[in-house]
Order: structure tokens, then sequence, then C-alpha cells
């Protein structure tokens, strides 16, 4: 997304084109980094030193791959490539789509030292990160995001999984990537609804533990939405610290990385009642934290904060029309139920969340029983 200014040297336009920042995820000997940066996947920058042995398998879909995969390719040296491009939808996140890649793994003869790339956004990077994590119990993975979604959030921290009908991501493992090449200039192509979808993930960050940010976000939403380079770079390079030092701090959801699922209790539930891929991800967990802010009994003036940024980014503060019943059954569902009582991430205030099955119980059936939505 910079373009050359007329006249500028070559020079200036390279050392421009060039230049990323990094953070670490602080998991041992296990850390990797996150590469952030415009114009990364225009060979300036060497993936291979994140690679096993020889050889990789470039997961991507039928819509990113025609767009970047060649790309991607010349990140990658002499590299013996292979690729697979799966169908394009939430609704390919399945078995039969993993079943497809490790066939191809297998038949391609791919070792212990294989690497399985996945280039393109969450659907794609939680698909293939899984199928890593079950060849040979664990292959070499790197995350080449290409959604703001997946660039701020799903690429980064090891979640990997499948749906089930009976639910989200409810099959799955921890599976650490080697690496996250973040490109930010893939978010040109990316339709305005997805980058909306990306934006409710960046909001949560803000609202669950930094609240500069949050105030940052209400001032810059309007850049966002016009895709300005400068911004989107800090609300990706902010959302991945932020990530980042969660996941540092309770790598397994033993704990704190749970208030990342601020909203999804919620957005889950929508996304399961509405068929998955109907409402965006990010479009359900932005109704999501609207609905948990209200269940947190904070004071009126930090829901109106929050409902407001969410409309500013043009995503939904309120859910779709579901019954009550609909609503109890989907969220039983979810795994953040613990002995028969839900967990919600809720709000002390803006800016600083918690975990917690103490909720007041006729609140939760008046949010998900008010017809008036
Ligand atoms: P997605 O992967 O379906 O991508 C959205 C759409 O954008 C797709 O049609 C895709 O082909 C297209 N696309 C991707 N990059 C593009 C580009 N640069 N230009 C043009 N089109 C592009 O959806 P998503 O929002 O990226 O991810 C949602 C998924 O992520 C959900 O399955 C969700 O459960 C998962 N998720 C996982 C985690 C995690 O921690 N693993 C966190 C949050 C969300
Ligand atoms: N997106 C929630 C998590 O990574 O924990």
């Amino acid at each position: 997304m910079l373009f050359r200014a007329q006249g500028a040297p070559l020079r200036w336009y390279t050392a421009v084109m060039a230049k990323h920042s990094t953070i670490t995820v602080k998991l041992g000997d296990r850390s990797y980094p996150i590469i952030i940066g415009s114009g990364l996947l225009d060979g300036a920058f060497d993936l291979t030193r994140f690679m096993r042995g020889s050889d990789c398998l470039i997961v991507s879909n039928e819509t990113v791959a025609p767009l970047y995969l060649d790309r991607l390719r010349a990140n990658l040296g002499d590299k013996t490539i292979h690729s697979i491009e799966l169908p394009d939808g939430e609704a390919h996140k399945s078995i039969a789509s993993l079943q497809t890649i490790l066939d191809r793994l297998a038949e391609s003869g791919a070792g212990r030292d294989t690497t399985v790339i996945a280039l393109g956004g969450g659907v794609v990077g939680d698909i293939a990160g899984f199928a890593a994590a079950c060849y040979m119990r664990g292959v070499a993975f790197i995350q080449v995001p290409t959604t703001l979604l997946a660039q701020v959030d799903s690429s980064v921290g090891g979640k990997t999984g499948v749906n089930h009908p009976e639910g989200k991501n409810l099959i799955g493992a921890f599976h650490q990537p080697r690496a996250v090449l973040i490109d930010t200039s893939t978010l040109s192509s990316l339709p305005d609804r997805e980058l909306k979808a990306g934006l409710a993930e960046v909001i949560k960050h803000g609202a669950i533990c930094d609240i500069e940010f949050f105030a940052w976000l209400e001032e810059n939403m309007q850049k966002l939405l016009r895709k300005e380079p400068l911004a989107l770079a800090h609300a990706v390079q902010r959302s991945c610290e932020i990530k980042a030092e969660v996941v540092a701090d309770d790598e397994r959801e033993a704990g704190r990385r749970a208030i990342l699922n601020f909203g999804h209790t919620f957005g889950h539930a929508i996304e399961r009642c509405e068929g998955y891929g109907e409402w965006l991800h990010g479009e359900a967990v932005a109704a999501g934290m609207v609905m948990a802010a209200e269940l947190s009994g904070i004071i009126d003036a930090d829901i109106d904060r929050l409902r407001a940024l969410i409309a500013q980014a043009g995503l939904p503060v309120s859910p779709p029309s579901i019954d009550a019943d609909s609503w109890m059954r989907a969220m039983g569902m979810d795994k953040k139920v613990e002995q028969d009582q839900l967990r919600f991430v809720l709000l002390h205030a803006l800016g600083d969340a918690h975990v917690t099955s103490s909720y007041d119980n006729e609140l939760l059936r008046q949010i998900v029983g008010a017809d008036a939505r």
C-alpha cells in the first residue's frame, strides 16, 4: 500500500518497503517472531530460516492463492514448494478440509521436517495449523495471515482447529507457529466487510486491557476504515503486542488468556444459530461484546462508548433475532462451560476484563430474551 512517490529515488522506496518491526511471543524455546511490515511478501523477507527441512506445503484458498501465492513463493528461495487451494469459506473449516491437507502431505511423501505454511485468513490459518499439529504428531508451521482478523488475532497464539456441526472450533489443538509474517499491504485487496470484521478483534483488545488504545481507536477509526497504512500498521502492531503478552502469560488458557474471548460466548452462539458464515466471526463478536458489556453491569457511559466505537466501525451492535432457548442451548455448547455454569468474560470497566462464572442470571435472560432487538 506504500506507493513510490513520483520521482522518489528507488533507494528510498526500497528502504520504506523493507522496513518492518518484530514482536516476540515469549514461550521459552518455542518463542517466535511476529514480523510486521508493508510489502514483506515482495521477496523482502527470507522465510526459509523458519523452515525445518527442504520442502513445504503452502495451504491457501481459491480466493487468496491467485492474489498472493506467487509472491509468497518468492520468499522461499530454492525450497521444494507444494501448494493446495481449499474452497473458500467458514463452511469449509471442516474435517473434510483437514483430510484433504493430510492426504496431500502423505501423498507427497512429506516427512517430519516438512513445513506447513498458511496463506490466508483465519479459516485457512486454523485448518492448516491443525493439519500441522496432527501430521506425524506435529510438524513446523508458519502463518502468513492476509485478513485483518488473522493479522491481529488468529495467526498469533497457536490455537488451531476445525468446526463441528455441534459447535465452533470443537476439534483442535494448540500448535504454535515458528513465525508469523504479516504483510499489511495484503489488506489492500480485502473486502470492506472483512476489514470491519477484523476491526472487531482490534476493538476487543482495547476493551479488555488497554483503554489508551481504545481511545486511539475512537480517534482513528475513520482512518482505519479508509485503510490508511500508518493507522493500520499501528492497529496491527498494538493488537499483536497485546495478544503476544497475554499468550506468553497463559499459553494454554488456564486463566488469563480467556479474556481474549470477550464477546465470544455470545458471538459463537450467534454464528451457530445463524449458520457458520452467515454472520462473519468478527460481526458476531462485535454484537457479542455489547451483550457482554451489558451483562457486566458497568456504568452506562462505558457501554455507550463501546457501542459507539463498534457502530463507528460499521459493525452490528445487537444480535439477530434468536429465541431465548436457542441462545441458552447454543451458549451451553460453548467450550467455556464449566460444571454446568457458563463462564463469561466481563468488564470491571472499559479496558479491564476478567473471567467469571458469577453473573446476574436474570440479567442474562433479559439480554438474550429481549425481542425488541
Ligand atoms: P476468512 O479466513 O474466511 O477470510 C475472510 C475472507 O477474506 C475469505 O473469503 C478469504 O478468502 C478472503 N481473503 C483473505 N485474505 C484476503 C485478501 N488479502 N484479499 C482479499 N480477500 C481475502 O475469515 P477471517 O475473518 O480471517 O477468520 C475467521 C476465522 O478465524 C474463524 O473461523 C474464527 O473462528 C477464526 N479465529 C481463530 C482464532 C485463533 O486464535 N485461532 C482467533 C479468532 C478467529
Ligand atoms: N482468540 C482467542 C485466543 O486466541 O485465545
